[in-house]
């Protein structure tokens, strides 16, 4: 007997009952537990199929297994595989190739994503011979493939994004052997170099297709980042990447495939606040194989988290396609609580449970989804006379509205977190967003140019009130725009875009990233003969194709065609498309927009006027090494220095054959860019011991780093209280997809960056933050809150010499302030030419702490909240440091660290582990004055060392790299 995993519809239900219906099949509990691993990357939960008039042959097998062959005849390759899997994934687990991260394997592995590979399974011994219909049912193909079944060709496939679904009854019925499932996957970088080459295509301006290794990635609908990226490897992997099934039907059953549930005000139109004192409208649309009936009807039942129904009925104004079935109804606003991201108030979610009828209401099939209910907008609005009259620049809004209300968006950039999404397992990403949360981030962009998000990172956002900003899968190039291009893009939008509906976190659309501010700037650089086509071609696929898919899936989603713009110039639903983009049409003086900085140029690093002033920031940042641990697991012992050729081929950035040219120089440049940063800001490290040097040096680019990022955050979230009215700070990027230098704040295997402690603690609600002109002397201190309520409270100012002595500086010792509701107050004004005359200004800093009572979002409950801040007026690489005399001790009764400086000024203290676990500290990355001491808790993530750890901490400050 075939060893494939079966479970009838009914058997999904409910395990008790469908005990019986399982019989016939013998692995009826591992069945149920496959069952609910798959589910997170399934559309919709099938619940229940039950037995309508007529008995059911409904059937649905999972192909997911281990009894499958991965092969490729002319290299004599045959080796056991899975399903989902990829073919690098399975070659390594039958040891036909090393491990693809260590050392330079992308390069030498890419004769895999040159050959074709085959997944071919075990004979199908138990298919259903009586079915009246049978059907082949993939998730996702990664991505050119061509199907057979018992032989026969069934269809070629040519989208990574899409689901495919093909009817094969009539091979079925041909087959006189147990029928085998063959999957032929063609190499993708070979196919879209055959697409590019063909006569008569589409060319476009140098620079516009942005060659990272593969090129020709904009011609094919898969992963633009297999293809190489500034940050990662060149895999190109190829397989049956989401699982897959055979369905069997019966006459009248069906099974749905994909669903869609919109939850919006009444009235409620994409991109424009509604009025939240309407009540909800609930949408419910499902797309099923089966054979199309208008009689059928849908009733829902709506659970709160105590399983109290809350509302139900059968649902209104249905209306029946061809494999489509919709419906919908009013919720009172008044029955439902509402959904909140993390830090402005709880995450309420509802269960909601779907029954198809026929047309006696005796149910089909179940489903049921979670929900939320919330209104999330991306206001683009023209700034109102109100808002000026609050000193609010003209131009136009841009920033998110959840429930009608403003808040600050506080986060970063999610990228792919592997090269291998078959590798991406749910207990990954719910460490990753745990760290988020910890983080006080309350937004992820999820970048565009990886893949479409499984449903169970959804859920994990959904649960944690992470807000995912979403897009389409376009990115740092320009795209084809033929008809067949069109409708395989327009499959796929409008499979994800219903797919995805209903999770509460999900935030927002954007068609690509980069394509207004960079791509479309591009071509008028470098092609300026071919912008009108251009821009015309950009219109087609990202205002005309998908706006009618966004808005005529889902009422709740804004949309907006590029990430990063100035914005849109019109929105108005009685054009046939409702967005007209803004582009560069501005008015000097207005601001407009979203920006996306990166300056390589650290000499500017701490110059905040050279930072960009718009509405958002949605991308910002510098590249770091990551730690000797992350290093070790990646690179031999003897490539552990700071420019060895292997590390100098595994830093992406610049891309060795990037930006249209191709040579080594590009890589030595990124890594120069990290050294003369490193050099200009703080003392560098010159060890003897050339591991402890690496160390060092790897650690003073993540202090570069995280200095860096935190002098922009603070800049953009004072923003708030200017005339920009800045209202989100999304920094590039959260995480790793290997061991490399790059932009992260949280290494490949969960390790806690020195940026992830700063970003935490700068993104915390009320913050203290100095403003330094070095050529005017001018400096100021303001505090910036980010409640919605103001708050009152009292800020410190106490200067100090390196050795910790108290300095007599003329400015106050204190003030206290009022900071408005997402605002900001100047609290102290000097000029250090004034002020710093007669002191020595490489030994001065200042110490500044803020203490206010305000009250958190949805909270009544007053609090305090507490921020410490330093500054000095000059380099730390000519500061005076003395060595602080640190301890650290460790108590196992508390479970805690103490830190302590014993005789001078610490900064960029630092606590750190070795290799074999992931945790983070409670504090990391702070400065100590002589005498102060903290207590350190922290938070285990994984431990391979059983509690080991604790004795190989160590802690250092900058002082440290003075030392030989
Ligand atoms: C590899 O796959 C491609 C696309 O499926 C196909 O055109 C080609 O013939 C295959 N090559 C071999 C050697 O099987
Ligand atoms: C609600 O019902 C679900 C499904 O029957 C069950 O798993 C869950 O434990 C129930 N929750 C409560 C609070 O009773
Ligand atoms: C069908 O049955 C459901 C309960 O299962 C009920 O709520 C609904 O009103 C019924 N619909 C009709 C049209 O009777
Ligand atoms: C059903 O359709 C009618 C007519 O178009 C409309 O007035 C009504 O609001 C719809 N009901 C719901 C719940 O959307």
């Amino acid at each position: 007997m075939s060893a494939y995993k079966h479970k009838t519809c009914l058997a999904v239900a409910l395990v008790v009952f469908a005990a019986f219906s399982c019989l016939e099949f013998s692995t009826c509990s591992v069945q149920f537990s496959l069952t609910q691993k798959m589910r997170r990357w399934s559309p919709q939960i099938v619940i229940s199929l039950a037995v309508a008039a007529a008995p059911s042959a409904c059937r649905v097998i999972e192909l997911s297994g281990s009894d499958w062959t991965l092969s490729n005849p002319s290299l004599n390759i045959s080796v056991p595989a899975k399903l989902p899997s990829q073919a690098h994934v399975d070659l390594f687990a039958g040891q036909v190739i090393g491990d693809p991260y260590f050392g330079l394997n992308d390069f030498n592995l890419r004769w895999v994503a040159r050959s074709n590979w085959t997944y071919t399974s075990a004979p199908l011994t138990s298919l259903n011979s009586d079915a009246t219909s049978t059907h082949l049912l993939f998730n996702g193909l990664d991505t050119f493939t061509s199907i057979e079944l018992c032989g026969k060709h069934v269809a070629s496939t040519n989208n990574q994004f899409r689901q495919y679904f093909f009817d094969v009854t009539e091979i079925l019925a041909s087959c006189t052997e147990s029928p085998v499932l063959s999957i032929n996957f063609g190499s993708a970088p070979e196919i879209a170099n055959a697409i590019a080459a063909q006569p008569g295509q589409e060319t476009w301006p140098f620079g516009v297709e942005m060659v990272y290794e593969f090129p020709n990635r904009q011609f094919i609908r898969k992963e633009q980042s297999d293809f190489g990226w500034d940050w990662g490897p060149a895999f190109a992997p190829a397989g049956p990447w989401l699982p897959a099934f055979v369905v069997e039907l019966g006459a009248s059953d069906i099974h749905v495939r994909n669903s869609l549930v919109d939850i919006y005000r009444l009235g409620q139109l994409n991109n424009l606040p509604p009025d939240q004192e309407q009540p909800w409208v609930l949408n419910v649309s499902v797309d099923y194989l089966g054979q199309s009936d208008s009689n059928r009807g849908i009733n829902y039942r709506l659970l709160d988290s105590e399983n109290i129904t809350v509302s139900s009925g059968p649902l209104s104004n249905i209306t029946a396609g061809d494999g489509v079935l919709t419906g919908t109804t009013i919720i009172p606003s008044e029955s439902v609580d509402l959904w909140w991201p993390n830090g402005l108030g709880p995450q309420t979610l509802y269960r909601l449970e779907l029954e198809i009828v026929d047309s006696g209401n005796k149910t089909i099939v179940s489903l049921e989804k979670r929900v939320g209910f919330r209104t999330i907008v991306l206001n683009e609005g023209v700034i109102t006379e109100e808002q000026l009259a609050q000193g609010i620049a003209p131009g136009n809004n841009w920033h998110f509205e959840i429930n009608g209300h403003e808040f600050y968006a506080k986060g970063s950039n999610f990228i792919p977190p592997d090269a291998f999404w078959v590798r991406v397992t749910e207990a990954r990403i719910r460490e990753l967003f745990e760290a988020v949360v910890a983080g006080n981030q309350n937004m992820l962009r999820v970048w565009s140019s990886g893949a479409y998000s499984p449903d169970f990172m959804y859920d994990i956002a959904d649960e944690l009130g992470i807000l995912l900003w979403s897009e389409f899968e376009f990115g740092d190039a320009l795209y084809p725009v033929d008809p067949e291009f069109l409708d395989n893009v327009s499959e796929e939008a409008t499979y994800q875009v219903r797919r995805v509906n209903h999770h509460p976190s999900l935030a927002f659309w954007a068609g690509g990233n980069e394509l207004e501010n960079l791509e479309l700037s591009i071509v008028q650089e470098n092609g300026p003969d071919q912008y009108p086509r251009l821009l015309a071609e950009y219109e087609k696929l990202f205002l005309e194709t998908l706006v009618p898919i966004v808005f005529g899936n889902s009422k709740s989603i804004s949309y907006a065609p590029s990430s990063t713009s100035n914005g849109y110039l019109e929105l108005d639903f009685s054009l046939p498309i409702p967005l007209v983009e803004r582009y560069d049409n501005k008015t000097p003086g207005s601001i407009y927009g979203e920006t996306d900085y990166y300056n390589y140029n650290s000499a500017l690093a701490f110059n905040f006027s050279s930072y960009p002033v718009g509405r958002f920031s949605n991308e910002f940042g510098y590249h770091s090494m990551p730690s000797l641990q992350s290093w070790r697991q990646a690179i031999s012992e003897e490539d552990l220095y700071f420019n060895s050729t292997v590390i100098l081929l595994r830093n992406r950035h610049y891309p060795p054959g990037g930006l249209n040219t191709s040579n080594f120089e590009n890589t030595t440049k990124g890594m120069g860019e990290m050294t003369v940063a490193a050099q200009r800001w703080y003392p560098v490290p010159d060890k003897q011991d050339s591991i402890a040097n690496f160390s060092a040096w790897c650690h003073t680019t993540q202090i570069f780093q995280a200095d860096f990022y935190q002098s922009q955050i603070m800049f953009y979230r004072r923003g708030s209280g200017r005339r920009e009215r800045q209202l989100g700070c999304l920094y590039w990027q959260l995480e790793d997809i290997w061991q490399t230098p790059t932009w992260a704040g949280i290494e490949y295997d969960g390790r806690w960056k020195i940026l992830h402690y700063v970003a935490r603690d700068i993104y915390q609600p009320i913050i203290i933050s100095p403003f330094f002109n070095r050529t005017t002397g001018d400096f100021e201190v303001y505090v910036t809150s980010d409640l919605w309520t103001s708050a009152s409270g009292i800020a410190d100012f106490a200067w100090y010499d390196w050795s910790g002595k108290p300095l007599e500086i003329d400015t106050p010792s204190s003030a206290t302030f009022t900071v408005g509701a997402i605002n900001t107050t100047l609290v102290l004004k000097a000029n250090t030419n004034d002020i710093l005359k007669g002191f020595d200004p490489t030994n001065v800093i200042l110490v500044a702490n803020v203490s206010a009572d305000g009250k958190l979002p949805n909270s009544d409950k007053q609090q305090t909240f507490t921020h410490e801040n330093w500054f000095h007026p000059t380099s730390l690489a000519s500061a005076k440091l003395v060595d602080p005399g640190l301890e650290l001790s460790y108590s196992k009764e508390t479970q805690k660290f103490t830190v302590s400086a014993t005789k001078g000024v610490a900064a960029w203290v630092w606590l750190d582990y070795p290799e074999g676990a992931v945790l983070y500290f409670d504090e990391n990355a702070f400065l100590l004055l002589p005498g102060q001491s903290k207590e350190i808790g922290y938070t285990v993530k994984s431990d391979k060392t059983s509690g080991a750890w604790v004795d190989g901490v160590t802690v250092r400050s900058l002082w440290d790299n003075t030392t030989p």
